[in-house]
């Protein structure tokens, strides 16, 4: 494939294991941070999940974007550099570069490489005519992401997936100053968003009638267990998702079935029957608290599309000059 360049420049000098014996360790809660479910497995499972009827968002943004198509071509530059930041399902980024006008270079950028690069090759496939380089890097590498996309020409940058909601509102505004610098002035960004809406509807998303997001959230622990050689037995524990209202976000546990112990690094953890562990918060905007966020972060509002029902936002922001 000639249209394709992968450049690598992460290197992962933390010890997943000291990080996740840091989360476990704990004397309140005991957490292990999200990215560790996207092993092989839990990506599939996440895949499925995205079909299921009861997980509505991807549906749903996928529609919104097919749907205005035309206002999208207006409102964003024509011949522009595309950046995806999370190289996520090729669905979403298949979605937008169909609906602006002549992309000359699609950018992925992913911390996890193999992901990255097989979207990327799919993207390739795809999109034969358009020049593809997929960096391996982290969002804070802003220097080097910067030097790499160039700063003259036209950027759009691409958000999906309300990955976004997977951030503390702090770290949310960090990472979206860390793109608007990485984009630079008078850029875009097109990011999605879950909405806030009827807590029925919003725990069934992750309480599923196929139990799917409950094998999700136990295989987060075999992910730990290949790349910090614990021994978690999945088995011992039991999945709850629940809408915390006051922080508006869903939160996902693993609550243990019984008192055991796990050892980590030659330190014992110790699970009292009942006692959870915070995998993942999902949170959830209305349509100003995002726009409060957005123009905190150093992008100004251009356009808000949604459905029908307000399920879910794609946001059309410009990076505010600075
Ligand atoms: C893709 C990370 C946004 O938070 O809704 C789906 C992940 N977790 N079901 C989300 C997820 C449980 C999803 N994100």
């Amino acid at each position: 494939m000639n249209n394709l360049d992968f450049i690598n420049f992460f290197d992962s000098i933390e010890d997943d294991s000291l990080t996740v014996l840091k989360g476990l360790d704990s004397k309140t809660q005991k957490k292990i941070n999200s990215k560790y479910f996207y092993d092989e497995k839990g990506s599939i499972l996440f895949d499925q999940i995205t079909k299921l009827d009861d997980y509505y968002p991807s549906k749903i943004e996928c529609e919104i974007l097919e749907k205005n198509k035309d206002s999208i071509k207006k409102t964003l530059p024509s011949k522009s550099v595309i950046v995806e930041f999370g190289s996520g399902s090729n669905q979403k980024i298949k979605k937008l570069l169909d609906a602006v006008d002549k992309p000359i270079e699609y950018i992925p950028i992913d911390i996890s490489k193999e992901f990255l690069f097989k979207n990327a090759k799919d993207s390739a496939k795809d999109f034969p005519n358009l020049k593809i380089k997929a960096i391996c890097a982290d969002f804070d590498q802003i220097d080097v992401l910067q030097s790499i996309i160039g700063k003259k020409k036209s950027k759009i940058g691409f958000f999906p997936g309300s990955t976004v909601g997977n951030y503390s509102p702090e770290d949310a505004k960090k990472l979206l100053i860390n793109f608007s610098r990485i984009l630079g002035e008078e850029s875009f960004l097109v990011i999605g968003v879950d909405l806030k809406k009827d807590i029925e509807v919003l725990e069934k998303a992750y309480n599923d009638s196929k139990g799917l997001t409950a094998e999700f959230n136990k295989n987060i622990l075999n992910g730990v267990n290949k790349i910090c050689g614990t021994i978690f037995d999945s088995k011992l524990f039991s999945h709850k998702a629940f809408f915390n209202e006051k922080k508006s976000r869903i939160e996902m546990h693993l609550v243990s079935k019984k008192n055991h112990i796990v050892k980590i690094l030659n330190t014992k953890i110790h699970f009292k029957e009942g006692e959870t562990i915070h995998t993942e918060n999902s949170y959830k905007y209305t349509l100003s608290s995002f726009q409060n966020l957005a123009e905190l972060s150093n992008f100004e509002i251009i356009d808000v599309l949604k459905d029908k029902r307000s399920f879910f936002g794609v946001f059309i922001l410009k990076v505010k000059s600075i």
